[in-house]
C-alpha cells in the first residue's frame, strides 16, 4: 500500500515473549496451562455464584463481574499469543492489533471500576452495617455495573480512534506480546501529542481515581474497626476485605510499578515480564485468591457437588 511517497503499514510483527528457541515449547504448555487454569477458574466462579441462591449478594455479583472480565482481559492476548509462539512469522494484521488494543484496554478499565465497586460495597457493609441492603440495592449494583461499562466503552474507543489516527511508516516490529498502547506510539511517525495528554489525562482516571476510592474506602474501614475494636469485628473486616484487598494490590502495584515509576533503565524484557504479570498471573490468580480463604464459595462449591442441592434446586 502507498500513499503519496510513504509506505502504509499493513501488519505489524510481534515479537512475543524474550524467550530461547529450546525453550519455546515449555513456555507453550506453561502458558496454554495458565490460559485455560484462569479459564476454568473464573468460569467455575461465574457458575458457582449464579446457581448458588446465598451468593446472589452485590458482593459476589461484583465478583463475578470481575472474573467475567479477566475471562476476556486474558482471551484479548493469550489465544494471540500462543498462536504466535508457534509461529516462525508472529504477525498481527493492522486491524487486529487496534482491536486487540480496543478490548484490551476495555476489559482492563472494567476491571479496574469493578474494584471501586466493590471497595465501596465492603466499605457500606463494614461502616454501615444496618443500611447495607437498603443502600446496595439491586438497582444501585446495576448502575454501578453499567456505570463502569459505560466508561470503559468510551475511554478504550477514544483511545483507539487516536491511535487510529496515526500512521505507521518504516517499523513496525512491537518488541512485546500483544499490541500495547504504549509501544505502538513508540512506532508511529505521526504526531503523538494528542495521543500522549489523553493517556495521561485518562491514565489518570483509570487509575488514579479508582485507586485513591478504594484506598479512602479501606481507610474509613480501617477507622470504623479501630474505633470499637474487637476480636470479631477485625476477624469478620479482614475475612471480607482481605480477598480483596490481594487483588488490588496485585493489580494497582503492576500497573502502578509500570506506568508510573518507569524509571529510564527499566529493558524491554523487564516490562514485558511485568506485562506477563497483570495480563496472565493476576487473572488467573484472582479465582483463587477470591475462593481460597472464603467460607461463602467453599460452601457453594461442596454444595454444588453434593446430592442435597440437586435435590434441593429440583425441587425449586
Ligand atoms: C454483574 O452485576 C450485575 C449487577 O449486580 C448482575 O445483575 C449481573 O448478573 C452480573 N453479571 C455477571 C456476569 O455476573
Amino acid at each position: 500500500m502507498k500513499i503519496g511517497n510513504q509506505t502504509v503499514i499493513s501488519e505489524f510483527l510481534l515479537l512475543g515473549l524474550p524467550i530461547e528457541p529450546d525453550q519455546r515449547d515449555l513456555f507453550y504448555a506453561l502458558f496454554l496451562a495458565m490460559y485455560l487454569t484462569t479459564i476454568l477458574g473464573n468460569l467455575l466462579i461465574i457458575v458457582l455464584i449464579r446457581l448458588d441462591s446465598h451468593l446472589h449478594t452485590p458482593m459476589y455479583l461484583f465478583l463475578s463481574n470481575l472474573s467475567f472480565s479477566d475471562l476476556c482481559f486474558s482471551s484479548v492476548t493469550m489465544p494471540k499469543l500462543l498462536q504466535n509462539m508457534q509461529k516462525e512469522y508472529p504477525s498481527i494484521p493492522y486491524a487486529g492489533c487496534l482491536t486487540q488494543m480496543y478490548f484490551f484496554l476495555l476489559f482492563a478499565d472494567l476491571e479496574s471500576f469493578l474494584l471501586v465497586a466493590m471497595a465501596y460495597d465492603r466499605y457500606v457493609a463494614i461502616c454501615f452495617p444496618l443500611h447495607y441492603t437498603t443502600t446496595m440495592s439491586p438497582k444501585l449494583c446495576l448502575s454501578l455495573v453499567v456505570l463502569s461499562w459505560v466508561l470503559t466503552i468510551f475511554i478504550s474507543l477514544l483511545h483507539t480512534l487516536l491511535m487510529a489516527r496515526l500512521s505507521f511508516c518504516a517499523d513496525n516490529v512491537i518488541p512485546h506480546f500483544f499490541c500495547d498502547m504504549s509501544a505502538l506510539l513508540k512506532l508511529a511517525c505521526s504526531d503523538i501529542q494528542i495521543n500522549e495528554m489523553v493517556i495521561f489525562l485518562l491514565g489518570g482516571l483509570v487509575i488514579i481515581v479508582p485507586f485513591l476510592l478504594i484506598f479512602l474506602s479501606y481507610a474509613q474501614i480501617v477507622s470504623s474497626i479501630l474505633k470499637v475494636p474487637s476480636a470479631r469485628g477485625i476477624r469478620k473486616a479482614f475475612s471480607t476485605c482481605g480477598s480483596h484487598l490481594s487483588v488490588v494490590s496485585l493489580f494497582y502495584g503492576t500497573i502502578i510499578g509500570l506506568y508510573l515509576c518507569p524509571s529510564a533503565n527499566y529493558s524491554t524484557v523487564k516490562e514485558t515480564l511485568m506485562a506477563v504479570m497483570y495480563t496472565v498471573v493476576t487473572p488467573m490468580l484472582n479465582p483463587f485468591i477470591h475462593s481460597l480463604r472464603n467460607q461463602d464459595i467453599k460452601g457453594a462449591l461442596g454444595r454444588a457437588f453434593s446430592k442435597q442441592t440437586i435435590h434441593f434446586s429440583l425441587g425449586q
